[in-house]
């Protein structure tokens, strides 16, 4: 096995339509829906600059304007707070400013997920790294990103991030069928199959949208076929490098045991800002008071 280069590199897609937040996201990109006081992809640009990835490349599209606005300098609302004195939001708008450089290239077609990755080959070149998916927001207390980058760099092939499902939710999610390597914490990855039926899965584990990958992978997803939904599916691609003996391949699987929120459906999304709030220090303990009786 080769040693992986260090990673440096962070795609994040964001394109997609967000139907699934209608009407609410008609003119607005559904990453900017507020989580409790900062747009969702906000906690998923500062977990990739936390893991150390200093280059960051988001795929946008068709009305994603306020997403490009959002990680700019905005001088007028600076020094609008400047002179009031506000210093705290300030800082807090400066922050996002400062989170950068962002690099943003544009997916034309929606043609899936595996087609958004391939949009970033350019960008990416001949170099590891890694792919943060909006919808999930990992909790900063639990480590996942860094771990993963640390088993992309000792097996030189891809890393999937997992965790034990429900099995009636699988169908939601791409499955992995996964086996033990021998003294070491992560896995290797079998099979993968995107969003198969309950009955057909081949386990409980799902793979959530996190994945550290070798370049290799942009020539697979050249040759990927579309798959579910008429897409061409990153999870499709993943399978191949799973089976490949080819320089880049092998997929390895790190099992997530810490505080998801998944922001990816509407009811989703209610819990995970009701759990984010409720962890605030200003207010998570009158929120948690007022929720008990609320729902008394
Ligand atoms: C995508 C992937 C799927 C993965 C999921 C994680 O699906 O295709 O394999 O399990 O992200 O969030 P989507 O949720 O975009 O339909």
């Amino acid at each position: 096995m080769t040693l992986g280069k260090p990673i440096r590199k962070a795609v994040i897609p964001a394109a997609g339509l967000g139907t699934r937040f209608l009407p609410a996201t008609k003119a607005m990109p559904k990453e900017m829906l507020p989580v409790v006081d900062q747009p969702a992809i906000q906690y998923v640009v500062e977990e990739a600059v936390n893991a150390g990835l200093t280059d960051l490349l988001m795929i946008t599209g068709r009305n994603k304007r306020a997403l490009e606005d959002h990680f700019d300098r905005a001088p007028a609302l600076e020094r609008t707070l400047e002179l009031k004195g506000d210093l705290s939001r300030l800082e807090a708008i400066q922050h996002a400013s400062n989170l950068g450089p962002l690099h943003y290239v544009r997916q034309g077609d929606p043609k899936g997920l595996g087609h958004a990755v391939l949009c970033a080959r350019q960008h990416v070149g001949d170099e590891p790294f890694a792919v943060l998916l909006g919808d999930d927001l990992i909790d900063d207390r639990d480590e996942l990103l860094s771990t993963m980058i640390e088993v992309q760099a000792r097996t030189g092939g891809s890393v999937v991030a997992l965790i034990e499902v429900d099995p009636s939710q699988i169908s939601a999610y791409g499955c992995a069928d996964i086996s033990a390597v021998e003294g070491e914490d992560y896995f290797r990855v079998n099979r993968l199959v995107e969003k198969p039926a309950v009955a057909d899965a081949p386990s409980n584990l799902a793979v959530i949208g996190r994945y550290v990958l070798h370049p290799e992978i942009f020539d697979v997803l050249e040759e990927t076929e579309p798959g579910r939904g008429g897409e061409i599916q990153l999870t499709d691609a993943l399978q191949t490098l799973a089976v490949s003996d080819c320089e880049g391949g092998g997929v390895y699987g790190v099992v997530f045991r810490g505080r998801r929120y998944d922001t990816g459906d509407k009811l989703s999304y209610l819990k995970a800002v009701i759990s984010i709030a409720s962890e605030r220090v200003e207010f998570g303990e009158e929120l948690k008071s007022w929720l008990k009786e609320f729902v008394n």
